[in-house]
């Protein structure tokens, strides 16, 4: 087996070269700055062995446990096989098994496919048709479900909805492409506080990442913030306050636009009264839409919060 395997094309390494040098050698158009591993430019993703550890300095603790590394800084000396960052992984064959109401206008699928590496909280690529493709993030546990979960909003104006309305029964087949994204439960410490904070469908990764959390044995206080237009879309309400219920370690907190709904209330306002006074020892996950997670970011890193300390994923209608 080549030392060097570019996708899958074996690159020639010579002894002591760096894998940017031999890709660029390679005739690879990969991009690169500083050469000497800090700016970042070359990032590279290995799909199959191990990085040196040197190559992953200065990357935070998603991107390691995801692959990436550096190549203008790394010599590996163990098989290594790699992708550009952005390569979205292989593209399966799936078939949808469930597809369900959790709340007026969200569903939830249930899509089986060939099992591959992903962790709770990430997303995928749901592809129905070459031109009609849309992200969406995990609520399923790899080690816990034989299945991918997806919550959908459906957009009456989006084709995907239109598509998932008018003709995705169980049995439907689609493909899928992924996984993707850092917004995932890594490089925490078990007895840290967490904040999960997100709207809509951007619950989603976050009960993936309350999933994952409990699997690991966090034993940090986890604080779920969920918002939504009305109650009605406070989804899975029932489920996540019973799970708080259970969990003495797990708070579930739900606020709804609408001032008549029973938890009236904006959710970032709420969240960043509550979470102003822990900034300092707190790892945040917020997701949700564009707006709604840049005024997080802004006001946890106005109120004290490091930036390493926020993981996001921001969502576009479709
Ligand atoms: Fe700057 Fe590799 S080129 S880190």
């Amino acid at each position: 087996m080549a030392l060097l395997t570019y996708k899958d094309r074996p690159v020639d390494l010579a002894p002591g070269e760096t894998v940017l040098d031999a890709l660029t050698r390679a005739g690879v158009d990969a991009p690169s700055s500083c050469r000497a591993g800090t700016c970042q430019t070359c990032l590279h993703r290995a799909v199959e062995g191990t990085p040196p550890p040197e190559s992953q300095n200065g990357l935070t603790a998603a991107q390691k446990a995801l692959g990436f590394f550096l190549p203008c800084v790394c010599r590996p000396t163990q098989p290594l096989t790699i992708a550009p960052p952005d390569d979205a992984g292989a593209r399966l064959e799936a078939t949808l098994r469930a597809i369900e109401p959790l709340s007026h206008d969200v569903v939830r699928l249930r899509i089986e496919t060939t099992p591959f590496p992903y962790r709770p909280g990430q997303f995928i690529e749901l592809i129905a048709d070459d031109d009609l493709r849309r992200h969406y993030s995990l609520a399923s546990h790899p080690d816990e479900d034989p299945y991918l979960e997806l919550h959908v909003r459906l957009h009456p104006g989006g084709r995907m909805s239109r598509r998932l309305m008018a003709e995705m029964k169980p049995g439907h087949r689609l493909h899928v492409a992924g996984p993707r994204g850092t917004c995932f439960y890594e490089g925490v410490e078990l007895d840290q506080p967490l904040a999960l904070i997100g709207a809509g469908t951007g619950l989603a990764p976050l009960y993936g990442v309350l999933r994952d959390a409990l699997r690991r044995g966090h034993r940090g206080p986890i604080r779920l913030y969920h918002g939504a237009r009305d109650r009605k879309g406070l989804y899975l309400a029932d489920e996540l306050q019973a799970l708080a219920q259970s969990r003495e370690n797990v708070e579930y907190i739900a606020a709804a636009l609408d001032p008549d709904a029973p938890f009236g209330g904006d959710i970032a306002a709420l969240a960043l009264a509550e979470e102003r006074a822990r900034v300092g020892q707190t790892a945040y996950f917020l997701c949700g839409g564009e707006g709604l997670v840049k005024r997080l970011k802004r006001d946890l890193f106005m109120a004290g919060a490091s930036m390493k300390a926020i993981r996001s994923d921001v969502f576009s209608a479709g």
